[in-house]
């Protein structure tokens, strides 16, 4: 696989502001763009080529029902939206998913052929008493028995979300080498990517790491001539 480049719009932009960033960035087959909800439809007939990323999914099974404001796999599958992030620290943090939800939303996205972008990541004070490797592997085993169909899991350390902080390459290699070799054994194909605070300055160095696949980029996609200063120093990887 192509190493990809997710870009996670949050809540950042205004419908002119989206509009702006899609006329600009340049059409690459590697980026993925995951805008808030409400955008998808609408992108996905403006721009038929954009791959597109929901930032989250309904729990909830059925494709529709009475389900006030819940958004089913089912149907971002119709809309034509391929990946859906599901766990982010963001959302973890706000109580909005939890280790149940989260399994469900990652059950209910491969049964109908979406792939989940997981977010896994250990805190702050995880990584400062040394218990990251504890916090990342009881994350991974709450959600590997959901592990039914290719997944991309995005390893983000919740202190470098938005703070400008970056883990050396070093330490992001121990953690995706764990990631790897805990779902070696699993038969369906696991992409890695990390996230946190990559920009333009750090995005080269960051996918040159050898066990990656691509980069899940917050802020910094949000501005059309920063992503495609990304998507070009990445592009010989
Ligand atoms: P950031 O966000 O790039 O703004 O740090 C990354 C993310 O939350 O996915």
């Amino acid at each position: 696989m192509e190493r990809i480049i997710i870009g996670n719009l949050k809540s950042y932009l205004s419908p002119k502001e989206i509009s702006l960033l899609l006329e600009d960035v340049e059409n690459s087959n590697r980026l993925v763009i995951a805008p808030q909800s409400p955008y998808l439809g609408l992108i996905r007939a403006k721009y038929p080529n954009i791959k597109l990323s929901a930032q989250d999914v309904s729990s909830i099974a059925d494709k529709y029902g009475a389900h006030t404001g819940e958004v089913s796999a089912g149907l971002l599958k119709d809309l034509g939206v391929s990946y859906a992030i599901i766990g982010h620290s963001e959302r973890r943090a706000a109580n909005l998913d939890n280790p149940s939800t989260i399994s469900s939303k990652i059950n209910h996205c491969l049964q109908v052929g979406t792939t989940p972008i997981i977010c896994i990541g250990e805190s702050k004070k995880d990584r400062d008493s040394g218990n990251y490797v504890e916090a990342i592997l009881k994350q991974l085993e709450e959600i590997k028995p959901e592990i039914v169909g290719d997944i991309i899991i995005a390893y983000e350390p919740v202190w470098s979300i938005g703070t400008g902080l970056v883990p050396s390459s070093q330490e992001i290699e121990e953690i995706l080498l764990l990631l790897r070799k805990e779902t070696k054994s699993l038969d369906n194909n696991v992409f890695l990517v990390y996230g946190g605070s990559v920009n333009v300055e750090n995005a080269a160095e960051i996918i040159a790491i050898p066990e990656i696949n691509g980069l899940l980029i917050g802020k910094a996609s949000t501005d059309s001539d920063k992503l495609n200063l990304i998507l070009e120093s990445t592009n010989s990887r």
